[in-house]
This record gives C-alpha cells, structure tokens and sequence, in this order.
C-alpha cells in the first residue's frame, strides 16, 4: 500500500510532538514500505541547525521512541536521508521562506503542510505560504489540536487557514481516531446488528467513558496549565469518541457521511447550564500521593512556579443525549492526571432484568470496549454458578483481546493519521463544524468555573478523582466501572 512520492513540510519540528511522536511515526512506516526513498520530510523550526545537526539531534529520539525498526541501520539510514531541515521563524515576515520555497521545487508533486507550533500561529503560516506562492493545488494542510481555547478562539483559527486552504484540504488531527480501539466502535456496532439493535436508551442504562493517565503534568506546565483537562482531553477527545459510541449509521464511511453524523450528536448534547454545571460537571486538581507504589508530589509542585493555580486536571461529566434514540441514557465522562492506572475504555451497560427470577443477580450485561493501554472487548454475562446449590447467578466474560486476537503493526495513532492526509482521506480528522459544535457544548462549563460557581476539588493522586465523583453517578443508581 505505497504512497505516491510526498513532501511533508513540518512546523514545530524541534517540538516535542515531532520528536517523540511524528518522526517516529513516519520511521515505522518507512519501515513498513509505505513511501519510498523519493519522499521528502522537510522539517523547519526556529533553532539555529545545520541539516546535519539537525539528523543528529533526531537519531536520538528515534533510537528512543521506535527502538525495534531503528535497530534497523539500513531503514535508519535511508530515512535519516529523507530529512531536510530549513531554519525559519514563522513569524518573522523577513525569514527565510525562499529556501523553503527551493526546497519545494516541484507543485504537481504531494504537499502536505502540518503545524505543530503554537495555534496562534496558523493563521500567520498560511498567509506567509500564500505569500511565497507556496500553496500548490493538491496542497494538504494538517492542524494539531488545540484548535483554538474557546469557540471565538478555534473560529478565529479556522478562518484564519480556511482563508488560503479550502476545508477539503484541512486536516484537524484528533490522535484519538487514529486507535485501533476507537475505529472498531463503527465495525462492532455497523456490523453487527445483533448489537445495533440494542444500541439505544431501550436496552442500554448508562454509558461510561473514560480516559485516566497516571502522568502527571511535570515538563509541559506550561501549557497544560493555560489549557486545563476539559480543554486538553474533553472538547476534542471525549467528544470524539462519545460521537463514535452514540452516532447513527452513516450512509457510508466516506468522510462527510461520519462526519455528518457525528455533528448531529455534538449538536443533540443537553445544553449546560450554570445550575447544570454545580450538579452535573466535577472539577478537580491531585494532591500528592502514592501512585503504583512511589510518592508523587501534587499539581503546584509539578507546575513549579511555585503558585498555587486554579486549573483543573480531572474532570467528570454527566450529560445526556437529546434525541429518540439516546433521550434516557446518561453518558458520564471522565478524564485525569495522577489517576489510579492507564486506561482509556467505554462501558456499555445494559438494563437489568426487570423482574429478577433468581435469588441473586450481580450487576451483569455489560460491554466494556477497552481502548488503552491494550485493545479488548469484554462482554460481561450472568451465567449460572456451577459452584453454588441450587441456580445462583454469577458473572462470567466473555474477551478478545487485540493483541493476541491479531498481530497488529500500527503501534502508535499518528502511524495512521499521517499518511491519510497524504493520501486525501480525511474519514479520520475533525471537520471545522464538528470542532466549532464542541467548543459551543464545552463553553458554558469553562463560564461556569471562570465566575467560581463551583469548587475545585482535591483528589490524592493514585485513586480516581474527588470523593464527589462516586456520587455524580449514585444518582442515578449507577457505578464506576473499578466500583462495580
Ligand atoms: C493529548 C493530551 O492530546 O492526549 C495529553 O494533550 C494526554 O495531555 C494525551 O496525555 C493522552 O493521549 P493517549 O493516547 O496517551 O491517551
């Protein structure tokens, strides 16, 4: 599956997305034969390089973020070639872009422009690339998230690109479509009608999902501490995948269809409201604690400005879906740093039996689509208990799990997503509607906190958020999947 030849012209290319993640990424792929040695990968950032400096400083990360293929001296080689490096400040009207422009010779060729910098820049880069006659007609332009801070802000910046790129050329990166995990939620459920028929408010009680990290914030402060959980995780790759789990079938899988679907579930999510925000949203902020047997220090020591700050790091979410298919449902979200382990998962659970005939009956019928760290699905059902006398039910699973299910290479999301923008697939990226409809869901919570409507609360790192979090869902008579 061979790409025609490319060039791929990096901003941000001393950043650490470039190094640990795109770079890498691209490698696996080269690797993998995807493109060949006639493909360009021009890297440009503000330090002071020399092309050489530049691979050296590379070969460093590469050796330590895809270790198994860079073992590979001849692959490493060959694509350490395929690096360029022009030195550039994006916002400086007087930098160097003719070299950009010499090192782009050919418009009928591939181009794809992908910004890593500060989003505040994107605007810029593109007026400076129409300037120097840089945008050629096949011309791709891939955004990284944040798209923007608030609703005006991620206008601004869509108008900003969408000036000199038309959105069929835009490519909003969300890393979280690119999981093997989060792509299967369209196959599990469009394909298997024995589970679509169930899919709505009729068979379903609640559905939980959920993204905790154990990492906390040390190295990237700064901006996680301007951007906050529900910014950084919830606008973009909560949303996502809420819009995986509660779409309708699309008329196909080509790109608009998906994304015509998932917009019209952004747009279905109840409203919040200030009242809503105090009994529906939780925020919190970790306290030190002990995480996988070792103490860890708390949010203001990792910020290490030495101040105390108001920004969130967990929050959990109730809210519901306002259409026929999904009106009674709950779906409750959640996100943190310094949470108890690493597991990005959705939990579907079904509605109990509503006349119970056995003496007994564990919380049963529920599907768990575990997305992170390992992909697996697990279909939990009541059986009858062949231990006990008499027919006890208990809980037995039913599991497949990716990794000894197939033997899959992709071993990182960008290894997908970077070579769709080269192949003019944008099934997998967000469009401008679809980051604008979040944005406009997500705000008037951010509101909400800003006039100080509701409390930051503390969590010890190592357990799963505030003590009010249980509570958000006892409401409604349910549980977090580590209580059931
Ligand atoms: C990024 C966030 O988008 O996603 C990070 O900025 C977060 O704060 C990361 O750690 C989580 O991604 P993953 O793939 O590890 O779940």
């Amino acid at each position: 599956n061979r790409t025609e030849p490319f060039d791929y012209v990096i901003f941000g290319a001393t950043g650490d997305l470039t190094r640990r993640k795109l770079l890498p990424a691209f490698l696996r792929r080269f690797h993998a034969g995807e493109f060949g040695q006639d493909t360009r990968l021009i890297c440009v950032a503000r330090s002071d390089y020399t092309p050489e400096a530049f691979r050296a400083y590379i070969l460093e990360y590469l050796h330590k973020f895809a270790p198994d293929v860079a073992a590979d001296q001849e692959v490493l080689r060959s694509f350490i070639d395929l690096l360029h490096y022009i030195q550039l400040d994006a916002t400086h009207p007087e930098s160097d872009w003719p070299s950009l422009r010499e090192a782009l010779p050919d418009p009928g060729r591939i181009r794809v422009f992908y910004l890593a910098t500060a989003p505040s820049l994107y605007g810029q880069i593109c007026a400076a690339l129409a300037t120097h006659d840089l945008i050629s007609p096949s011309a791709r332009m891939v955004l990284e998230k944040p798209i923007g801070t608030s609703l005006a802000t991620a206008r601004e910046v869509n108008s900003g690109v969408g000036r000199f790129f038309p959105e069929e050329s835009i490519y909003r990166i969300d890393h979280y479509l690119g999981k093997e995990g989060v792509q299967n939620i369209l196959a599990l459920r469009f394909a298997n009608p024995v589970l679509e028929r169930l899919w709505s408010t009729e068979a379903i009680e609640y559905v939980q999902i959920t993204a905790a990290e154990t990492v906390g914030i040390s190295g990237r402060g700064g901006y996680y501490d301007e951007a906050g959980a529900l910014r950084d995780m919830v606008q973009n790759h909560l949303l996502q995948v809420l819009c995986m789990v509660a779409m309708d079938a699309p008329a196909s899988l080509r790109a608009d269809d998906l994304r015509n679907e998932k917009l019209k579930v952004l747009n279905a999510l109840r409203p919040m409201t200030p009242d809503m925000v105090r009994q529906n949203v939780i925020r919190g902020q970790y306290t030190a604690g002990r995480l996988k047997g070792q103490d860890v220090a708390d949010y203001t020591h990792d910020l290490g400005t030495g101040r105390a700050s108001n920004t969130e790091s967990f929050v959990a979410i109730r809210t519901k879906i306002r259409t026929a298919r999904w009106g009674n449902t709950p779906f409750y979200l959640r996100t943190g740093k310094r949470l108890a382990t690493k597991t990005t998962e959705i939990v579907i659970q079904f509605r109990p039996q509503p006349w119970p005939i056995f003496t007994n009956m564990p919380s049963s019928g529920r599907l768990v689509i575990r997305i992170d760290p390992h992909g697996e699905l697990a279909l939990v059902l009541g059986v009858r208990d062949p231990g006990a006398g008499g027919l006890r039910v208990r809980n037995a699973t039913l599991s497949m799990s990716y990794e000894h299910g197939f033997s899959i290479s992709y071993q990182d999301s960008y290894e997908r997503l970077l070579l769709d923008a080269v192949r003019g697939d944008p099934a997998l990226f967000i469009r401008r509607d679809e980051v604008e409809a979040s944005w406009k869901w997500v705000e008037p919570i951010l509101e909400t906190w800003r006039q100080g409507l509701t409390p930051l609360e503390p969590y010890a790192a190592g357990g799963w958020g505030p003590p009010s979090t249980r509570a958000l869902l006892a409401r409604d008579g349910a549980l977090w999947h580590e209580d059931m």
